[in-house]
C-alpha cells in the first residue's frame, strides 16, 4: 500500500473533519504513505475531483464542523442519473470509480458515511475495491456500532435548546414543542428529552396517542405546573397516522419535508388544552458547529482505526464501537437496517420511571 483515498458521503455530521485529520496524520506520520481526498462524496470519485491531503491541510480542522472534502447525499455510482433521449435514466457508472482510483494510484479507499454511503462501499468491495468504512450519522441509528460520531454533538445542541425553551416556557406558562432530527429512530429525542428534563418524548419506535400527551399537560396544570416541554422526533407518528417526514426514493436520498410533526402535535395540544403552544424545529442546527469533546475523540479513534484496518488488509470492514472498544465489523453486517431504540432499553425505562410521557 502506497496511497490511501478518503471521502465523506451523505449528510454532514460534526466530527467528519476530525476523522479526516486522523486518517491523514496517521497515514503520513506512522506509515509514511500519502493520502488523496475525493471531493463531494461519491460524486467526486465518479467525476475525478480529487486532491492530495498533506498534514498542512488538516491543521486546525479538529474543532471544525462540516467536512473540508465536501459531501452530498446524491451520486450513487450504481444508480447514477444521466439524461438519455431527453429522459432521465439511471445507470451503473461504478467502473469510473475503479478508473479514477487507479489514475491516482490509490490502493485503498476509506469511506466515511451513513447507511447509504456504506451500502455503496459494500457493493464496491463486492466488485473488488479495497474499501474500509467509518460510521457517521447524527441520528445514531446505524447497525453494528454502539455509537456513531456526530450524535453526541447533536444531542448537546438539542439539550441546550431545551434548557433555553424551559425558561421562556416557564415565564409565559406555555407548552413548548421541540422537533428534533431522527427520521427512523428516536435516539436524539429520547436522550435530549431525558437530559433536558422534557415532560413528553415522542419517538418513531413508539407510535403515540395524542390523548396521552394531552392528559399529561392537563395533569401538570392540576399540579400547578403551568408549562410543559414536549420533544418530538421528526419521524414520530400517531398510532393510526402517517409519517410526516417521507423519503424520496426516486432520484435521491433526500427526505421531503411535507410539514412537520411538531406542528401537528402543537396544534392538537393547543386545541385540546387551551394552552398557548409554540413550536421550534431545530433542523440543521443539529448538524452544524463544532463537535463535542466526545465526538472529537470518537471520530479520531475511528479515523486511526480505519487506517489500521487498511494496513491489516481487512477490507470490506467498518470500524465500530462495541462498549468502550473500537472494533471492526463486515460491511455486509453493517448496512441495510436501522438500529432503533430498543423498547426494553435502560434509558427508555428510566424515562418511564421518571414519569415522562412517551405517548403510549
Ligand atoms: O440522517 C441524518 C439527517 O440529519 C436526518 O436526521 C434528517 O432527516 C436528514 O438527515 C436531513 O437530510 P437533508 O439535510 O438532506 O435534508
Amino acid at each position: 500500500i502506497k496511497r490511501i483515498g478518503v471521502l465523506t458521503g451523505g449528510g454532514d455530521a460534526p466530527g467528519l473533519n476530525a476523522v479526516i485529520r486522523a486518517v491523514v496524520k496517521v497515514t503520513i506520520r506512522e506509515y509514511g504513505l500519502s493520502v488523496i481526498g475525493f471531493l463531494n462524496g461519491f460524486g467526486g470519485l465518479i467525476k475525478n475531483q480529487a486532491r492530495e491531503l498533506t498534514e498542512k491541510d488538516v491543521v486546525g480542522i479538529l474543532p471544525r464542523g462540516g467536512t473540508i472534502l465536501g459531501t452530498t447525499n446524491r451520486d450513487n455510482p450504481f444508480h447514477y442519473p444521466v439524461v438519455k433521449g431527453g429522459k432521465k435514466v439511471f445507470v451503473d457508472v461504478s467502473d469510473r470509480i475503479f478508473e479514477n482510483i487507479s489514475i491516482h494510484g490509490v490502493d485503498a479507499l476509506i469511506v466515511i458515511g451513513g447507511d447509504g454511503s456504506l451500502a455503496i462501499a459494500k457493493e464496491l468491495h463486492a466488485k473488488g475495491l479495497s474499501v474500509v468504512g467509518v460510521p457517521k450519522t447524527i441520528d445514531n441509528d446505524l447497525l453494528a456500532t454502539d455509537q456513531t460520531f456526530g450524535f453526541d454533538t447533536a444531542l448537546t445542541t438539542a439539550t441546550e435548546a431545551l434548557d433555553k425553551l424551559h425558561t421562556t416556557a416557564e415565564s409565559h406558562h406555555r407548552v413548548m414543542v421541540l422537533e428534533v432530527m431522527g427520521r427512523y429512530a428516536g435516539w436524539i429525542a429520547l436522550a435530549a428529552g431525558v437530559a433536558g428534563g422534557a415532560d413528553v418524548i415522542l419517538i418513531p419506535e413508539i407510535p403515540y396517542r395524542i390523548e396521552k400527551v394531552i392528559e399529561m399537560i392537563n395533569q401538570r396544570e392540576v399540579q400547578g405546573k403551568k408549562f410543559s416541554i414536549i420533544v418530538v422526533a421528526e419521524g414520530a407518528k400517531p398510532v393510526d397516522g402517517e409519517l410526516v417526514v417521507q423519503k424520496r426514493v426516486e432520484d435521491s436520498f433526500d427526505p421531503i419535508r411535507l410539514g412537520g410533526i411538531g406542528h401537528v402535535v402543537a396544534q392538537q395540544v393547543e386545541e385540546a388544552t387551551g394552552k398557548e403552544t409554540r413550536v421550534t424545529i431545530l433542523g440543521h442546527l443539529q448538524r452544524g458547529g463544532s463537535p463535542t469533546a466526545f465526538d472529537r475523540i470518537l471520530a479520531t479513534r475511528y479515523g486511526t482505526g480505519a487506517v489500521r484496518l487498511v494496513m491489516e488488509g481487512r477490507f470490506g470492514h467498518m470500524v465500530c464501537l462495541r462498549g468502550t472498544t473500537i472494533d471492526a465489523v463486515p460491511l455486509t453486517e453493517a448496512t441495510g437496517q436501522i438500529r432503533s431504540v430498543p423498547l426494553d432499553s435502560d434509558l427508555l425505562l428510566s424515562a418511564r420511571q421518571l414519569g415522562i410521557c412517551l405517548g403510549d
